[in-house]
């Protein structure tokens, strides 16, 4: 592992090499350190997942690096949207808003919204300047440990599982972004930071609370959460596939020719990483096609497996429910 001072350019070529070669870096930002990789990678993105330990996945935050960035990345920025980011662009405000097909389902974990932010941290935007392309970022702790304001908490929680770390001071914030949701009926946080409801109700009027009912939404709403609505079955062996009108989500290339219709093959060769880098963006296509059940292997519980499972299991859990 490198710790290199990233107001250094020869550190921020570093970086990009590393990005470009589908690696991730730890960078400081004004909020906390965020670990990063290429957006467009899913490979990439699942190496910050495995780095964490994190036992399900989490929706990344993509960082731009300027504010039409945005309009490459979502489908709609409504007004009051723009407006906010008028104000604390470059700054600790992430917005969530309807997807465009661009951005991979593993950074989103399966949703159909993304949360987006620009940050005002010199050496971050550098790095996402000279990178040319928005760079997904989680905290850089892993998971059940508090968020690093210093490259030394990095090193400490990390550094084993990183090439490079980029020391770019204290961060100035010192809490997380505050991140909102702008809905056609108003503006909802989704989690209280950096940037207070009430600089926020300054500018763009009264804030809602979130609702814990994301998938209940009233008509007129974006789909903000992806659930696969097919009942889906986790399955020990394929003897137990026993209708053509399925869809299999296999983890390895299978043995014998499953009955599904439709089959996806998350690694052909079993590795876990690639399988994560997949299983979203599989799982979603296999949900669209019109079967009546989708049939999922068993994951080995390893690494990025785990964080896989606890999907399934909970996609299968609403299965039990629909079927008692
Ligand atoms: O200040 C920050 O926001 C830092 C720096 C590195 O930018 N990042 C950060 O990321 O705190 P993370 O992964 O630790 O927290 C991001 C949280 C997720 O846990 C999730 O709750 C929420 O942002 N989030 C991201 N995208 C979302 C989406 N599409 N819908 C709902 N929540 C989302
Ligand atoms: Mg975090």
């Amino acid at each position: 592992m490198h710790l290199l001072n990233g107001h250094e350019p020869s550190a921020i070529e570093k970086a990009i090499q590393l990005l470009k070669d589908g690696d991730i870096v730890a960078f400081p930002t004004e909020t906390v350190y965020g670990l990063g990789a290429d957006v467009f990678n899913p490979y990439a993105v699942a190496k910050i997942f495995e780095a964490k330990k994190r036992p399900r996945f989490d929706p990344l935050i993509v960082h731009i690096g300027e504010k039409d960035w945005l309009f490459d990345l979502a489908e709609h920025v409504p007004s009051e949207a723009k407006r906010l980011i008028d104000v604390f662009w470059p700054g600790p405000l992430t917005i969530i808003l309807k997807k465009k097909a661009v951005v991979p389902d593993i950074v989103t974990a399966g949703l159909q919204t993304v949360g987006i932010r620009m940050p005002s941290h010199s050496v971050a935007l550098k790095l996402i300047r000279e990178f040319k392309k928005p760079i997904a970022a989680p905290s850089a702790n892993p998971f059940g440990y508090i968020s690093p304001t210093k490259a030394s908490h990095v090193v400490k929680m990390l550094g084993d599982r990183l090439p490079l770390i980029l020391d770019g001071g204290n961060s100035v914030f010192g809490i997380e972004s505050t991140i909102i949701s702008v809905r056609p009926d108003g503006i909802y946080i989704h989690r209280h930071g950096a940037i207070s409801v009430e600089d926020l109700s300054g500018i763009a009027g009264p804030i809602h609370e979130k609702r814990e009912d994301g998938i209940c939404e009233s008509p007129g709403e974006l789909p903000y959460h992806y659930a696969p609505v097919k009942p889906l079955k986790i399955i020990q062996s394929i003897d137990e596939i026993d209708r053509e009108q399925s869809s299999f989500l296999a983890f390895r290339e299978p043995m014998v020719k499953p009955k599904s219709k439709h089959i996806k093959v998350l690694s052909e060769k079993g590795d876990i990483r690639e399988a994560a880098a997949n299983f979203f963006s599989f799982l979603i296509e296999l949900d669209n096609e019109g079967v009546e059940i989708i049939y999922a292997e068993k994951i080995p519980e390893v690494g990025l497996g785990k964080a896989m499972m606890d999907r399934l299991r909970k996609a299968s859990k609403k299965y039990r429910h629909t079927t008692r």
